[in-house]
């Protein structure tokens, strides 16, 4: 059971306890575990036709903001995904990680399908935490289209 968990990550609270119980998960069925952060470009987007630019300090330039953004994203997607490895090997499990780009749900989804995973580990709440929604949107879609049962946990 549960060969390959897919555990989706930003980092938050409720997801950091599911990166918790997806090493158990793991540690128990012996199952291949792949962590996934994604960088939803949505706000960048938004920006980006607004044509306004960021001053590199180190160079005398400038970066494009949407740019400067998106790699401020990757950097915290490489450091979140790089405490769950961090975080797994010291349970003696080995953790595969990705960043994908896009809509977080769907490239949850989809990740899901394109490698066969048997679950989805992730947390109720995410970053913005409303405290009065129950459970955040994206894993409410998750937990309703993915291809797999998808296990929620609570912060
Ligand atoms: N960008 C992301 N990359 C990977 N996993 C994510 C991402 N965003 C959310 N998740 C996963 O989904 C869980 C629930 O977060 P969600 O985004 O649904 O809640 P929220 O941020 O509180 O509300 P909302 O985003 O709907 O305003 C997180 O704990 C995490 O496991
Ligand atoms: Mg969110």
């Amino acid at each position: 059971m549960y060969k390959k968990i897919l555990l989706a990550t930003d980092g938050s609270p409720s997801a950091r306890k599911a990166e918790d119980h997806a090493i158990e998960i793991a540690k128990k069925f012996g199952s291949r575990l792949e962590a996934l952060y994604v960088i939803d470009p949505e706000f960048s987007a938004r920006i980006r036709s607004h044509r306004v630019t960021v001053p590199v300090k180190t160079n005398n330039t400038t970066v494009p903001f949407h740019e400067y953004i998106e790699q401020a994203l990757m950097k915290k997607g490489e450091e979140i995904l790089g405490d769950v490895k961090e975080k797994a090997e010291k349970e003696g499990i080995r953790v595969d990680t990705k960043i994908r780009k896009g809509n977080p749900a769907e490239e949850i989804i989809r990740e899901a399908e394109d490698t066969f995973c048997e679950v989805i580990v992730m947390g109720s709440k995410g970053l913005k935490g409303l405290s009065r929604a129950f459970i955040g949107s994206v894993a409410d879609k998750v937990s309703r289209r993915a291809p797999c049962p998808v296990l929620v946990i609570r912060e």
